[in-house]
């Protein structure tokens, strides 16, 4: 497929999420370049006459909406959201997640968790039986990254899994630093068969500070592909209502 057919796929899942959208809703925004089309039909909404208030998950989102209007908030002030639209670099059929690739876990997971509702907007190649194609992004702590690393060696084993555990380095060589000041581990693990066992064991480690294994927080996953949309899930939230936090 070529990068506008894709790129128009991802729009596609983005104007059927703000179908979801309703006058005076607290806004989860998400980050990456699906996230960014939501945000630009937002944007047309708002200047529209459409009143939100939205947390960015991340510094480029902020600028984004920043640019287009869109009225912007902080957990601080505004400490529960009605719903938050995002990308994924992976779902299964569980609607669980893996999601970091652009380096805004941390924020992303956050937001969502303090939103009622999460809406995920993909194109079909996201989609996986198994999670673990996609890198399993891990932020950490600076301190003591090499003892981290190995700690996550040893959860990954235990969690049955194997694979490279990567530190991410941006275009220009350099380690990446997230929004928060953190690095990030890129796990090639290829499959995981238990992503609850292994994000518990993640989490277990003092320098971890996230994973990017988003589990029972989506609601729906909005998919494009080629021959149309499909809503994995309920976008309206009511199917998790007693599940969920
Ligand atoms: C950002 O950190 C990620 O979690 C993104 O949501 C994810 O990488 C999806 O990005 P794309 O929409 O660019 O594929």
């Amino acid at each position: 497929m070529s990068p506008a057919a894709a790129d128009d796929l991802k729009r596609r899942a983005a104007a059927q999420a703000l179908t979801h959208v309703t006058e005076g809703m607290r806004l989860g925004l998400g980050t990456g370049s699906t996230a960014k089309h939501f945000v630009d039909l937002l944007g047309e909404r708002v200047k529209a006459g459409l009143n939100v208030l939205c947390v960015p998950t991340s510094e480029a989102t902020r600028a984004q909406a920043q640019a287009l209007g869109v009225p912007l908030t902080t957990l601080d002030e505004t400490p529960e959201l009605d719903l938050t639209i995002d990308g994924a670099d992976e779902f299964d059929a569980s609607l669980r997640l893996v999601k970091g690739g652009g380096g805004a876990l941390l924020r992303e997971k956050i937001v969502a968790a303090a939103s009622a509702r999460m809406i995920v907007i993909t194109d079909d190649s996201k989609r996986v039986a198994t999670l673990g194609r996609f890198p399993l992004p891990v932020e950490i702590v600076p301190f003591g990254a090499e003892a981290t690393r190995r700690a996550m060696a040893r959860a990954i084993q235990r969690a049955g899994c194997a694979g490279d555990i990567v530190l991410r380095r941006g275009g220009d060589g350099h380690v990446f630093v997230t929004d928060g000041g953190h690095f990030i581990f890129d796990c090639r693990l290829g499959s995981i068969a238990d992503p609850e066992k292994l994000a518990a064991l993640l989490a277990g480690i003092p320098g971890v500070v996230e994973t990017g294994l988003f589990l029972n927080l989506a609601d729906a996953v909005i998919v494009a592909a080629p021959g149309g949309v499909e809503v994995v899930g309920d976008p309206t939230g009511a199917a998790r209502q007693n599940s969920r936090r």
